[in-house]
């Protein structure tokens, strides 16, 4: 690399470093696409710098118009981006530099150090408001099938056993939750991301009387009350990366929640479970089996989910030892928010696309929430009512049950003499308890799956995602 950059190299250095050093240091090949944002943060230091006359009103202005220019170029593709000038900011500002002379003036008590936390944390903004976007569009997806089947009972499962009956949208409500708990945290990452550090320079301010108030104002550093939110400690604004961690952080959790739906997908769509058909758009075949259509959306968003999480532990890990404060080392942090930022994202989509194409088969469904034995604790429940200690309920229907099974003979099937073999408490209501609808109908207490709370609980959330 002969080409010394008109930014890069103080006149300390004689020489640049080696083809092996660039190609080892450079960072452009990932963060070019911090480009957009490195532009809002010189445009709005920029206008800070002519406003405390370091600036001339014509330099600001042609500053300003070869920005717009650079911009338009990277946005067709026709930006030449250079290894050699390391990374997005130096690309950006050399090439301004050349069109315009006073693009040498624009680095002004401003560092990359200050510079590229400010970078992630505009880029990081927008993926926030992306990111609860498609979550939002994933709830939305779960709302509606659940609407669109919601008198569809499906049995509940703990140890994937078979447990009680619920309804399928209540199941499917229980991953809105999950994402609402995902988008709260997110809110709260935005929070602590949405604060800006310019200013803060290389590690210890400048001596220039900067205006950090108008730059923050000017990015939309704001809280929502319109306080400009500015980093309060220099040293701790170039080396913080808390933020990062925090968003890598809540991504994995989410990871967890779409790998947890897509867990379930898989299962519903197989042969056994035979709940639910996915769109043959939203399937794969095997190059072998002709019959097979595999639910790979699924598999794919459960299988990502240890990169997210690889993500997470690759930057804590890369934090714990630095001495403060900045130290290249920090470097390394993008690709790993931006893989979790890509990677949740896409997933989240496609989930949600891949919902929006998926039929439930409301007859396996009833043939599997008909099991009697699902409502075995109704029965259980049925003895309390006549006064009986829950303990020894639980006993007589455990009893009923070992019978049935012993016999073959379904839950529902005994007479009130067989039953009363088993327990005088049982009287000739007792088989009334296996009623499905007069169950579901009983389950009304804030957060059960009866039939009133469930319709509630679908209208709040259709109101609250509209
Ligand atoms: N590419 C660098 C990074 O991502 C920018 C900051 C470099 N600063 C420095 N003093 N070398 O961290």
């Amino acid at each position: 690399m002969k080409k010394i950059s008109p930014v890069s190299r103080s006149g300390r250095f004689a020489r640049g470093p080696g083809a092996d050093v660039a190609q080892f240091t450079e960072s452009v090949s990932f963060d070019w696409r911090l480009w957009r944002h490195d532009i809002l943060g010189s445009l709005a230091h920029a206008a800070m710098l002519r406003k405390i006359g370091v600036l001339s009103k014509t330099e600001a202005g042609a500053i300003a118009r070869g920005f717009k220019t650079i911009a338009r170029e990277i946005e067709a593709g026709k930006f030449r981006w250079q290894a050699g000038l390391e990374d997005v900011h130096m690309n950006i500002e050399a090439e301004l530099t050349r069109r315009v002379p006073a693009g040498a003036k624009l680095h002004t008590a401003r560092s990359r150090n200050d510079q590229v936390t400010l970078d992630m944390r505009l880029w990081l903004r927008d993926e926030i408001t992306a990111l609860l976007g498609e979550i939002a569009g994933l709830q939305r997806a779960l709302v509606s099938l659940g609407e669109k089947n919601s008198d569809v009972l499906i049995p509940g499962y703990t140890h994937l056993q078979r447990a009680q009956p619920v309804y399928l949208a209540h199941h499917l409500l229980a991953y809105v939750e999950m994402l609402e708990r995902d988008c709260e945290r997110l809110w709260d990452c935005h929070s602590r991301v949405n604060v800006c550090p310019l200013g803060s320079g290389a590690i210890a301010g400048s001596t220039l009387p900067l205006d950090r108030v108008l730059v923050a104002k000017l990015l939309g550093f704001v809280d929502t009350s319109g306080k400009p939110q500015l980093t309060q400690n220099s040293m701790d604004a170039v080396s913080d990366r808390d933020f990062a961690v925090e968003f890598c952080a809540a991504g994995a959790l989410l990871a967890v929640h779409l790998s947890r739906l897509a867990e379930d997908v898989i299962l519903w769509a197989s042969a056994e479970f035979n709940f639910i058909k996915i769109a043959d758009a939203y399937t794969t075949g095997s190059s072998l089996m002709p019959q097979k259509k595999n639910p790979d959306i699924a598999e794919l968003t459960r299988g990502k989910t240890g990169r997210v999480f690889g993500n997470l532990i690759s930057l804590l890990t890369l934090l714990k030892g630095l001495p403060m404060t900045y130290n290249r080392d920090l470097q390394e942090d993008k690709e790993r928010v931006f893989d979790t930022a890509d990677t949740v994202r896409a997933t989240t989509r496609l989930m949600t696309a891949m919902l929006r194409n998926t039929k439930v088969n409301r007859a396996a469904c009833a043939a599997a929430a008909s099991d009697p034995a699902l409502l075995a604790t109704d029965l259980a429940d049925y003895l309390v009512r006549k006064g009986m200690p829950f303990r020894q309920a639980h006993h007589a229907v455990g009893a009923v049950v070992a019978l049935a099974e012993k016999t073959g003979k379904p839950l529902n099937q005994f007479t009130l003499a067989e039953l009363q073999s088993m327990d005088k408490a049982f009287g000739r209501d007792a088989l009334g308890v296996f009623n499905l609808q007069r169950a579901m109908a009983k389950r009304n207490l804030t957060g059960a799956p009866g039939t009133k709370e469930v319709a509630k609980q679908l209208a709040r959330w259709r109101e609250q995602l509209s």
